[in-house]
């Protein structure tokens, strides 16, 4: 039996080095000596590539961000600076050594469009880095502007390449004041130029804009987004990717550092929506579409609008969208296609509506609860009358009901049956992620949380007497304190982080990867990803609350019962 000889060998090698015996180090010298070949070693061939690869990696990183001249290279003995710079983009600790984790990131497809070398923002300064998005400089001083394709790729057809290119500029021109449309065929010149060039193979960027601009605007003809023609572009997803992105770069937008923005330069294989560092950042450049808000309701009876949305990876459902709910009880769905409102259900006693997974639930004074799921008209009952049901909390594949006596319960799938959850009680708020974990704020302000299926009951995760309100956007947990502080939860390493602290945030609302403040003077912010940094959408005093779906879009009621639509 072989293996386990060896074993013993090391396990005996092991105990010797860790032996206290005073002549442990002769002898650990002579056994080291003994092992010295007498020729010199032949390194892991694979040391030195991992070593120039890593430079490279580094170095390229550096240069996506300003951080690098272009043919500067960094020293040795500053690597260890330079990485905890990139491990503190990376939100990583900072140890100075190249890991995995930035081995993964950086071996990704990526942008090749070196930013301007920026002195402030270089590898002597170690001190605050400003985490967001970053202008280029120039901007377009016209609104309507035009791009051509100089050539385009084999790899697909040029339909399609149009399509992809075209769909790409309409994902920016949703936020922008300003029109972009394909100049016509026979024009030899526009404002962008759209080109395939084989920049060879060793090349790791799969595309690169480049510009020459008088530093304040953006001269005609002048733009090239040009996407490497090594690069596979029969691939849907890099496509529509690389081309929002270097659009984003034609219009003016440099790299930002926050990792899920479109103007992030690695690409990982997801399409994700605009992310409102990237809106921030084009807004900033071109301001906001006129008006910003479009009124698609007005009726004093409004008292509540909820909006459903299914993750992105799901399959969306027939029932996603947006709901009000009326004083006089009646539920409306709202067709963006035809901006019209159809009626739901009419009775008069439904008191609060909530919907998650393709299903929509209502709760009615007497606490009843109903569950629509889009087949047939019916509302199927699935919660007897109770005093005690005071809140329902829509998740996943989830309904649950707080009830006043404070526990927490969910619909079992089956006929009347509730199931509680163990000891909790004095609840005075649930928020339950897409994971279906549950939130539970208490009476005292304690937080407590359980894991489905819930076996285990709960967790007390904070003991804080200002918490006052809880929410989840898609897997992530935000809290508001009584100080207005708005506290967001890093769940990976798992601390809190204070993202707002101005002290005046009223209430939170999130859904998927976006969050929304409203202050005490009504306005309505946009968290942007970035601690501190909010953009504001709306500044009227009468807004009541605010919802939105998993792409980004945003719904506000105001006090009269005024519906509004975000445009821009
Ligand atoms: C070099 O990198 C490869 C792949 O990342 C890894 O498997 C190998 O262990 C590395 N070699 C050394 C000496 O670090
Ligand atoms: C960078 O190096 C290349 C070739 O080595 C040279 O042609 C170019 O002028 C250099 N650029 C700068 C900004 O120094
Ligand atoms: C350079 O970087 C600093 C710090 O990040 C920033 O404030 C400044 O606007 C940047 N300058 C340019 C020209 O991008
Ligand atoms: C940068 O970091 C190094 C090492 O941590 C430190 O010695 C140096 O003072 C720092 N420089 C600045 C400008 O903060
Ligand atoms: C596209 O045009 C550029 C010149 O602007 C040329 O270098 C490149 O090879 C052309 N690509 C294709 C696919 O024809
Ligand atoms: C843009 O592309 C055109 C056509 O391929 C080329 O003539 C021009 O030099 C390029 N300009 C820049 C700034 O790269
Ligand atoms: C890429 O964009 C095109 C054009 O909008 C669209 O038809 C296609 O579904 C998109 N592909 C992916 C993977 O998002
Ligand atoms: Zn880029």
């Amino acid at each position: 039996m072989k293996i386990p000889t060896t074993v013993a060998y090391l396990l005996c090698t092991l105990s010797l080095a860790n032996a206290a015996s005073p002549d442990r180090t002769e002898k650990i010298l002579a056994r080291t000596l003994a092992v010295i070949p007498s020729s010199s070693p032949t390194l892991d061939p694979t040391w030195r590539q991992n070593r120039t690869r890593q430079a490279k990696h580094i170095h390229d990183f550096f240069k996506l961000f300003g951080w690098l001249r272009r043919n500067d290279t960094i020293r040795d003995p500053d690597m260890p600076r330079a990485i905890r710079k990139i491990q503190r983009v990376l939100r990583e600790p900072e140890t100075g050594v190249y890991d995995e984790r930035m081995e993964t990131v950086m071996s990704r497809p990526q942008c090749a469009t070196v930013q301007p070398y920026n002195e402030s923002d270089a590898i002597v300064d170690n001190s605050t880095m400003h985490k967001r998005y970053v202008l280029w400089g120039p901007k377009w001083d016209r609104t309507a502007l035009t791009y051509r394709f100089v050539n385009y790729t084999a790899d697909l057809s040029q339909d399609r390449q149009r399509a992809i290119i075209s769909a790409a500029f309409d994902k920016w021109m949703a936020f922008l004041p300003l029109t972009i449309t394909q100049a016509s065929t026979s024009t030899p010149r526009a404002d962008i130029h759209i080109r395939f060039i084989s920049l060879g193979a060793a090349e790791t960027g799969y595309a690169y804009t480049n510009m020459i601009a008088d530093g304040l605007t953006m001269s005609s003809g002048l733009i090239n987004v040009t996407f490497n023609d090594d690069y596979n572009w029969a691939d849907d997803r890099l496509f529509n990717f690389t081309a929002v992105h270097e659009i984003g770069h034609a219009l003016g937008l440099s790299h930002s550092k926050v990792e899920s923005a479109i103007m992030w330069p690695y690409y990982d294989g997801i399409i994700r929506p605009m992310h409102p560092d990237d809106t921030a950042a084009i807004h900033t450049l071109y301001g906001w579409k006129d008006p910003r808000w479009n009124r698609i309701d007005t009726n004093s009876g409004t008292k509540d609008i909820i909006q459903v949305s299914t993750p992105l990876e799901n399959t969306a459902s027939a029932l996603d969208g947006l709901y009000q709910l009326r004083s006089s009880g009646q539920v409306l769905s709202y067709t963006p296609s035809s901006n019209a409102w159809k009626v739901v259900d009419s009775n008069k006693d439904t008191a609060q509506i909530a919907g998650a997974g393709g299903n929509i639930y209502q709760r009615h004074t007497d606490g009843s609860v109903y569950r629509y799921s889009g087949t047939g008209s019916n509302w199927q009952y699935i919660g007897a009358p109770s005093d005690n049901v005071v809140d329902i909390v829509a998740a996943s594949d989830q309904i649950y009901v707080r009830r006043k006596d404070g526990w927490v319960a969910r619909w079992s799938g089956n006929g009347l049956i509730w199931t509680t959850i163990e000891k909790a009680r004095n609840s005075k708020q649930i928020a339950v992620t897409d994971q279906k974990t549950i939130w539970n704020l208490l009476t005292n302000g304690d937080l407590v949380r359980s894991t489905w299926p819930y076996g285990s009951g709960w967790t007390i995760v904070d003991v804080n007497p200002l918490n006052t309100q809880i929410v989840t956007g898609g897997t992530e947990f935000y809290k508001l304190q009584s100080d207005g502080l708005v506290v967001w939860l890093e769940s990976v390493k798992y601390y809190w982080v204070v993202i707002d602290d101005e002290g005046d945030v009223v209430s939170v609302f999130a859904v998927g990867i976006y969050i929304y403040a409203r202050r005490a003077d009504g306005s309505i912010w946009r968290y942007t990803g970035t601690p501190h940094v909010w953009e504001q959408l709306d500044d009227r005093e009468t807004s009541a609350s605010v919802v939105g779906d998993r792409k980004g879009a945003v719904w506000e009621m105001l006090g009269g019962g005024d519906v509004f639509k975000l445009v821009s």
